[in-house]
């Protein structure tokens, strides 16, 4: 299979539509067997429920071309049943895992060209993801369902690369006490537009947001869970109920402990405890570790001691770990793998 054309070395986190893309209808109370179509628009009623509601969560995901030239997708499993769990939050039908998995394998086949060859430093970013479909006025949910998933080839999600980035405590909350900051709503991306907006013109890359309840704790970014070293060279990740619970974020926990023989805390963090932090990270399938150079609090500046021109230590073993096992340089824990091609 001959590749695309494309300058992969060069490519952002943006949309390149590609060549086929999975759908399945889910009508009468059932899902229909689903195949891969070549039209990447939708139509649908004015008054669809996704349009009038945000009825609609979805999932990401990437497949890696591996040193040995296969290709792979990381995890997709816990893709599938984490969107099961949003599917359930919003009143949603869930997928079948397998049918999620067949959607995926199909995807990938059919768009091999423009998964992005070993060392190129781009990925096949897939987005799977589930809307109400049919009009609704009065507020309820709907009655029938598109599940869809497409792909398009990406650079880092951050300009820069691994270049550290700067953030900012939000003074917005993304998810309220017993709200929806657990599951992969598109309604919680809907409310981060106005911040991340601000937050760039302002000169940061990403917003901090606080525990919606004290706004004492760090929670999470608009798109990525954080991952702190401290100076003790323990690996701290923030635990909450209104956080995503990131794949990345459950993997890297496995890396440190199994992999680097790390000490892990899975525990709350406080906003006071960050200025004693060594290193810190976002860690996500955009993300992947992207490092965190310096923390704004309100005119206060916490300089992470890694600074702002490379990856701190820890950080780097881990993503180094990490990159490796996707790209099959290191071996992957069992199932963690799911060869494509
Ligand atoms: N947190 C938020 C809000 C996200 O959007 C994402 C991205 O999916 C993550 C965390 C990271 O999750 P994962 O590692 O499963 O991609
Ligand atoms: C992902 O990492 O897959 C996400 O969904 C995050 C999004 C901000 C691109």
């Amino acid at each position: 299979m001959e590749k695309k054309n494309i300058d992969w070395a060069n490519l952002g986190f943006s949309y390149m539509q590609t060549d086929k893309r999975y759908v399945a209808n889910y009508t009468d109370g059932k899902w229909d067997e689903g195949g891969l179509v070549d039209d990447g628009m939708i139509t649908m009623s004015e008054c669809a429920c996704v349009l009038q509601y945000a009825q609609t969560a979805f999932e990401g995901l990437k497949a890696y071309t591996t040193e040995d030239g296969r290709i792979v997708t990381f995890r997709p499993d816990m893709n599938a049943e984490r969107m099961q769990g949003s599917c359930r939050g919003l009143c949603m039908p869930e997928l079948p895992k397998e049918q999620f998995l067949d959607a995926l394998d199909q995807l990938v086949s059919a768009n091999a060209a423009y998964v992005p060859p070993y060392g190129s430093g781009a990925t096949l970013y897939v987005r799977p993801f589930m809307f109400g479909i049919n009009s609704v006025i009065g507020v309820k949910p709907a009655d029938d369902f598109q599940f869809r998933m497409f792909c398009t080839p990406v650079g880092p999600y951050f300009k820069g690369g691994v270049k550290p980035l700067t953030i900012r405590v939000s003074d917005v909350d993304r998810a309220a006490p017993h709200g929806t900051g657990n599951i992969k709503a598109g309604l919680n991306y809907a409310m981060s537009l106005k911040n991340i907006t601000d937050a760039h013109q302002k000169g940061f890359d990403e917003n901090m947001y606080l525990d919606p309840q004290t706004r004492t704790k760090v929670e999470e970014t608009g798109g990525a869970n954080f991952l702190f070293v401290t100076k003790d060279g323990k690996v701290v990740t923030p635990k909450s109920d209104s956080i995503l619970p990131s794949i990345t974020r459950r993997s890297l926990v496995h890396v440190a402990k199994e992999y680097l023989g790390l000490e892990v805390e899975e525990r709350e963090i406080y906003k006071t405890e960050l200025k004693d932090m060594a290193e810190a990270g976002l860690c996500g399938t955009a993300a992947v570790i992207s490092p965190v150079g310096k923390i704004v609090d309100h005119g206060e500046e916490i300089l992470l001691p890694s600074g702002m021109n490379d990856m701190g230590p820890v950080t780097k073993k881990l993503y180094e770990t990490l990159t490796g096992i996707q790209q099959g340089k290191i071996e992957a824990p069992e199932g963690w793998i799911r060869v494509i091609a």
